[in-house]
Formats: C-alpha cells, structure tokens, sequence
C-alpha cells in the first residue's frame, strides 16, 4: 500500500472570528479525512483494538456531535437522522460494543458529515456570535472544532495500533538544539501564589474554568521529559521487578497483565526496538518516552528519587510569569503556537528530541512543556472552586473523582486549538495506548534553592 505524508495543518490567522471558525473547521476536517481516506473499508470498519472505536464510528460520531450542537442547537435546524443518534452516543456504548452496531458505511458516513458540514457553515454564516453562552465568542462551533481534533488524536492512537502495512509518514523531528546536553537536568520553581485556570480564553473548556489562585511552595521540576534513555535506565535497574517503587494497585497491575516495558516496544538482542505506525526501529535514546501508564510514570519516579508534578505545579511551571505576576496562555507568551514553539499538529509522527524548541520555553526555562508528549500528574481530575458544567454535566463533571488522573500539555499528535497552558486532560492510570510521557518533580530539599 503506498503512503502518503499528512499534510501539514495551515495556520491561517483570519482577521474575523466566523473567518477562524471556517478555517478551525476546515482544518479538522482535512486531518479526518485523511487520516479515514487513507485505510481501506475493512480497516475502517474493524475493531483494532478493544479499547479503541472502529475509525468509521469516530468520523460518524464527529459529524454527529457537530449535528446535535451546531444544526440543532445553535441552528434550529430538523433532525437530517434522528435514529443514528444513539448509535453515536458514546455513553450509551462503550467502545467495545461499537463494531456490533448496525454503523453506517463509510460511504454513508462521508455523505452524512459532508452533509452536515454544507449545513454548518450556511448556519456559520448567519446566526449572531453573541447572546447565549453557546454562542458568544463562537463556543459552541469552537467546543466542535476541538471535538474533531481530540478524535483525530484518537484515530492516530488507532492507526499506531492497527497491524498491516504502514500507510502515515511524515518528515522527522529536527536534532535537538546543540544546548540541550547542557540544559540544568532540573529548574526551581520558587514558593509564591499564581493563577490557575482561566475565566477569559474564549474556547476554554468548563474545566479549565474559574481562573483561582495557588499558593504553592517552592519545587524543581525537570526540564525536559524523561526520556528513552533514562527510562531504559530504569528497566536496566530492575525497575519493573521491585515492588518497592511500585504503588500496590501500580504493582497489582503490572503484575496483572505483565508491564515490563512501554507499549510496542521489544528487546532486539541487547536493543530495544518498537513499533510506530507498522515500521520497526531502534528506539531513540534522546525522545521522550511515550507509551506508559500513569503507574509506570510513578513507579519510574519514586525509583528515580522524585515525584509526578501535581498539575497545579506542572501549570504554575508553564504559565506564571514572575516578571509580571500574570500566567500567560503558553508557555512562551501569549502568541498561538509556531513550529518554533513546539511539536504539535502531526507535523512530525513521534516527539522531538528532548531539550528541542528553546523558543517555547517557560519564564523558568522549561522545555516542551507543550507538545511532543502527553504529560502524566500525579492529580486526579477535579473541578476547580467554583467550577460550573457548560453546556452539559457529560462535558467533563461526570469524569472527576479518583478514577481518572490527569494529563497536561498535549503531544505532537495535538492540534494547536486543543492545547492551552490551561488545558486538562484526563484518563485511566492503567491507559498507555495514548501518547503520554511524563516528568518527575520533587520538594526542595533543606538548604536547597
Ligand atoms: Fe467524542
């Protein structure tokens, strides 16, 4: 099967906010398109894993979720098909059931999303940015234009989980620049209060919601992600065979189904090589490693003398700004992402070498913090003081609690309009199919600092 590049996402910056709906839209649709255009009916119709929703249920489900807010909420438009509804409703089937229902084609489902989507922008076009919630600022259309990102995040997870040939490439990341062999292995966040969340990013979800205050004592954080090397360090010492460093549900777990490595890899004589997207290669020594639980990343942690940052400390790390007191949206300022920034948008199919984009750095110098790697925290998922359900409970309210731990800062398979300093991801702390790293953190020691 021949393969073809991922075209990279334009960064149009239109004057107009209905002008950057369009291209928002627009963009997402592309990625979607080709990421389902790019396998045959059979792999878009089959289960490749049981944690993972046939590629034809995410496109149908995309373009469902734009129907439900954006035709029939927003635009008082007529159900197009009503008796699908529930076929996409991710709650009423669990991904495992999903191959099992009577889905649409994937004929029918490219006819139902264009459709949709002609209907949507002539509602785009006429309905008023302002007045209810919903619409002000574009919410509603920016809420769908992040859905259809954050599955296309979840197709790729896919796509690296479907065996047969490969059918993604994309250039390779750049080398690392040349001071990120001498970067600190380490930087100290001071103590002070900074602010967390926010009440004015227009497409900020419900829970990135209020902006409060944190008052947090002074902690070093790493610079850079651990990476490949360090983690293969850790496999080396034993680290996956010592109770110890284990929490006893990491333990129970690993014990369980057998962890002794990152997902896809395998050890090739005295190398390691994995899988990434169907080819077979030496793993990087100076990538961030991705494909670990939450229970390896604390494991590799304690043993490495250290902690996962809690998310409070991990935001604090990327936003405030101690010149000027204020948390900046990214890491680096304001101004939405550049490549220069950070890996972001599938430009390249796998992280950056560690110490990469020293132009999106954090006031303290830390480095991709945005990007190349999900980021495990030792945080559960909760709601903020103050916190309030927009548009409805199902968004993020019914997810907090113990269960779920969150994940900050995005990875290359991120688009742009997904990934704030606030933004707040969540999931199980067994889950490594998705492309999660981490960094460890740890207290200032007495005369430290
Ligand atoms: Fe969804």
């Amino acid at each position: 099967m021949p393969t073809a590049a991922v075209p990279l996402p334009a960064a149009p910056t239109p004057a107009g906010l209905k002008d950057r709906i369009a291209a928002g839209l627009e963009r997402a649709r592309r990625r979607s398109l080709t990421l389902t255009d790019i396998v045959d009916t059979p792999d878009l119709t089959r289960q490749h894993s049981p944690i993972m929703s046939p590629l034809v249920w995410d496109l149908a489900h995309v373009g469902n979720q734009e129907e439900l807010w954006l035709l029939r909420d927003v635009g008082g438009r007529e159900p197009l098909h009503q008796e699908i509804d529930d076929l996409y409703d991710a709650f009423k089937h669990p991904r495992r059931e999903r191959p099992m229902l009577p889905l649409l084609s994937p004929a029918d489902t490219r006819s139902y999303v264009n459709t949709v989507r002609e209907r949507v922008l002539d509602v785009l076009e006429t309905v008023p940015l302002e007045g209810r919630r919903l619409l002000a600022d574009g919410s509603a259309f920016g809420m769908i234009v992040q859905h259809e990102q954050q599955h296309d995040e979840t197709m790729l997870v896919t796509h690296q989980l479907r065996t047969g040939e490969p059918v993604l490439d994309a250039a390779p990341p750049e080398p690392a620049p040349p001071d990120a062999l001498t970067l600190p292995a380490e930087m100290l966040i001071p103590a002070g209060p900074f602010e967390m969340g926010t009440s004015f990013e227009p497409w900020a979800l419900d829970n990135e919601r209020p902006a409060h205050t944190v008052d947090l004592p002074a902690f070093w954080l790493d610079t850079v992600p651990v990476t490949n090397a360090a983690y293969q360090r850790f496999i080396a010492a034993g680290g996956y065979d010592e109770p110890r460093w284990w929490t006893p549900a990491g333990w129970e777990h690993r014990c369980a189904v057998r962890l002794d490595a990152p997902q896809s890899w395998a050890r090739d004589g005295g190398t390691w090589v994995r899988s990434r997207f169907g080819r077979v290669e030496l793993v990087p020594p100076a990538e961030p490693v991705q494909h670990v639980c939450w229970y390896e990343a604390d494991a590799y942690a304690r043993w490495a003398g250290k902690r996962l940052p809690t998310e409070a400390e991990w935001e604090k790390a990327a936003r405030h700004d101690p010149a000027t007191g204020r948390s900046r949206r990214y890491p680096w300022g304001d101004e939405d992402p550049t490549a220069a920034h950070a890996n972001l948008g599938q430009r390249h199919l796998q992280p950056a070498p560690a110490g990469s984009y020293p132009g999106g750095a954090s006031a303290y110098g830390v480095r991709q913090l945005i990007g190349d790697v999900w980021e495990w925290t030792s945080s559960n998922f909760s709601g903020y003081p103050g916190f309030a359900s927009f548009p409805y409970r199902e968004y993020s309210a019914v997810f907090f609690g113990p269960e779920y731990k969150v994940l900050r800062g995005g990875s290359w398979a991120a688009d742009a309009v997904t990934v704030r300093g606030t933004f707040r991801n969540w999931d199980y702390p067994i889950r490594r199919q998705i492309f999660a790293g981490f960094r460890c953190a740890r207290d200032v020691a007495p005369g430290e600092g």
